[in-house]
């Protein structure tokens, strides 16, 4: 099994404003093994826009994959290419994504209906890139019939040749419901996705979509998936989810404690102030790390409150830490 198909046991799913390169270096001093997903960049944005922002990373992300929207399949190519040459270990194509601005530009969800625009966009895609190209996808969208479209959909875009599939458990509803309903409205099928993993033995499958904890997680990996992609939860409860992830999923070691995750960011946050950043930038991302610790609450205040403030260092990381350091003693 290759380093990313291995990673792809257990990854953190793409989210816009969220899994940004802090959110991801913060991840990664949790779990050294789980694959890290960008948030969603335009074709478009890579190729016009400010590149450092959009596609800079640190390798000590890695592995990481870039997740590109789009619907052009020159305009995806060359996005692709650019990308390429940051070291991203996958390039994905986002069909799931709901969102308004999305369908208008017709890629995300929207793309569900036109699998063979979805293949165009990936084999030009295959054809440019020197990484794996995946996609993440829905298991259809309005009116469509999932039994029918999902397979037809895998079937299209695994002949253009993407073996990498990671599939949300839900409809999109374009009409009438926003992006975040569409998070939670739309029922789940879990027993679809495994299926697709059944119909088609020679495509690796990774599920997503309400999953809360690792023994969710591994179910679904004793259940033939082979892979899990956890978004809102390993976001909010990042340790909960991540702390024991390499040594479950992994068969790694164990990972890090909570405080010595601080202790680990500690170095990373103190170069980002250096070069003119913003404390809140990063804890923001790290407000969950306590999740159901006495002095959870204090931890996430403080940093809340201060770590926005102009000038604010260090020291509101100590400040923060102090109520849960009193509570343990
Ligand atoms: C704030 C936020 C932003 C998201 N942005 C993206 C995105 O850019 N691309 C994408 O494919 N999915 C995006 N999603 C959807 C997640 O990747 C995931 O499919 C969804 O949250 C379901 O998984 P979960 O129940 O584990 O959170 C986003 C989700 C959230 C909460």
């Amino acid at each position: 099994m290759t380093d990313i198909l291995r990673a792809a046991r257990l990854s953190v799913a793409p989210m816009m404003d969220w899994t940004d390169r802090h959110c991801r270096h913060f991840h990664r001093q949790i779990s050294v093994e789980a694959l890290l997903y960008t948030e969603m960049v335009t074709a478009p944005a890579v190729i016009h826009g400010d590149r450092e922002r959009l596609l800079g990373f640190d390798a000590t992300e890695r592995p990481v994959a870039l997740q590109l929207g789009g619907s052009e399949p020159d305009e995806l190519a060359e996005a692709t290419r650019i990308a390429a040459g940051f070291g991203y270990d996958e390039i994905n194509l986002n069909v799931g994504c709901p969102s308004d601005r999305v369908q208008s530009g017709c890629f995300g969800a929207v793309l569900m209906e036109r699998p063979g625009l979805v293949a165009d966009c990936v084999a030009a895609m295959i054809a440019a890139s020197p990484v794996e190209v995946t996609v993440k996808c829905r298991i259809g969208v309005d009116e469509q019939v999932p039994e029918e479209v999902l397979p037809a959909f895998l079937e299209t875009v695994s002949a253009a040749g993407v073996s990498r599939f990671a599939i949300h458990a839900r409809k999109a509803w374009l009409k009438g419901l926003s992006p975040k309903e569409n998070r939670d409205i739309p029922p789940l099928n879990y027993p679809l996705v495994a299926e697709m993993k059944r119909a088609f033995p020679h495509l690796h499958v990774s599920v997503n979509g309400g999953i809360t904890s690792l023994d969710h997680a591994e179910a679904f990996l004793a259940d033939g998936l082979d892979g899990v992609m956890i978004g809102r939860s390993a976001y909010h409860e990042p340790y909960e989810v991540l702390g024991e992830a390499d040594a479950r999923i992994f068969g790694a070691g164990p990972g890090p404690s909570r405080h010595e995750v601080v202790e680990r960011m500690r170095p990373y946050i103190a170069r980002h102030l250096e070069a003119g950043g913003k404390l809140h930038q990063i804890t923001r991302h790290m407000l969950g790390l306590f999740h159901g610790q006495p002095g959870a609450r204090a931890w996430r205040r403080i940093l809340s409150e201060r770590a926005n403030a102009p000038g604010a260092g260090l020291d509101v990381i100590d400040a923060a830490l102090a109520p849960l350091n009193d509570l343990a003693a």
